[in-house]
Parts: structure tokens; C-alpha cells; sequence
């Protein structure tokens, strides 16, 4: 699959810095991976990489999407914007497997200042191999959501 990953200045705080990493460990797990910016620690403007993602699935470009920021709340707000992106911040194992269980989520947020770069593995790992249950009820409303 092809993986779109955006971060803000977030995903370049610390060393090692998140995203470089996030994009490493999407490759290992045996995707093509779409960096969608930024690139350095200096300060931008998260709607900017959560709209480039969020283009690059709705265009066909990647099938997924992985944005960091600080909290993850912000990059999830910019993407739920777009009609056909369902963006979740995940925090815990259960987080990331529900949200694609039940929500069908195609773009996952985390929080650089809020997790540890192995949990963000972990997430990532869980929330790409796990299924949306397809049941009836979830069907019925995520279509209540457009
Ligand atoms: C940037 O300092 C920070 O506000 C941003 O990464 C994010 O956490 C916003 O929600």
C-alpha cells in the first residue's frame, strides 16, 4: 500500500526526530511510503501537511495517511475537514484498532509530545493491519457522515 505521511515542526522535535523515523518504519513494514512535508524543525502550519495528505488520498495517490503533531488533535482537525477523510488521533492500542474496526479511519494522528516513538510503531503497526469489521451498523454510519 502507499502511505502518505505529513507532520508539522512536531514530527522534527527531539532526536530522534518522529517522522524520518515513522517513514523508516512504514518502509520496513513493507509499504511505499508519499512524504508529504515538511521537512525541518522550523515552525509551520499544521493544515498545510494534513491538507496535503488528505489530497493525496482523495486523489488516488495513497491509500492511507499518518500525521503528526504535537498533540495529534490539530493535524486531526484540519483533516476531518475533508469530505471522505476519516481522521482519528489515537493514543492507545484500542484507539488505533477500533478506529479502523469500527470507523474505518484512512488517516491516523499522533502526538509527538504525548507518545513515545516506539508506541507510535506499535499504533501504526496495529492500526495498518487491522480490518474494517464491515458490519452493518458501522456501514450505515459512516454513510450517515458523507
Ligand atoms: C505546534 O507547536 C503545535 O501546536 C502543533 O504541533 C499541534 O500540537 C497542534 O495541535
Amino acid at each position: 500500500m502507499i502511505i502518505a505521511i505529513g507532520s508539522d515542526h512536531a514530527g522534527y522535535e527531539g532526536e530522534p526526530p518522529y517522522k524520518p523515523e515513522i517513514l523508516r518504519h512504514v518502509a520496513r513494514l513493507g509499504h511505499q511510503t508519499l512524504d508529504c512535508g515538511t521537512h525541518g524543525p522550523e515552525s509551520v502550519d499544521y493544515p498545510d501537511f494534513a491538507n496535503a495528505v488528505c489530497e493525496a488520498i482523495l486523489e488516488g495517490r495513497a491509500r492511507y495517511g499518518i500525521l503528526v503533531c504535537g498533540t495529534g488533535i490539530g493535524v486531526s482537525i484540519a483533516a476531518n475537514r475533508h469530505s471522505g477523510i476519516r481522521a482519528a488521533t489515537c493514543a492507545t492500542k484500542d484507539m488505533a484498532r477500533l478506529s479502523r474496526e469500527h470507523n474505518d479511519a484512512n488517516v491516523i494522528c499522533l502526538g509527538r509530545r504525548i507518545l513515545s516513538l516506539p508506541a507510535c510503531f506499535d499504533l501504526i503497526q496495529i492500526w495498518l493491519d487491522t480490518p474494517f469489521n464491515g458490519g452493518e451498523r458501522h456501514c450505515r454510519r459512516i454513510k450517515k457522515m458523507g
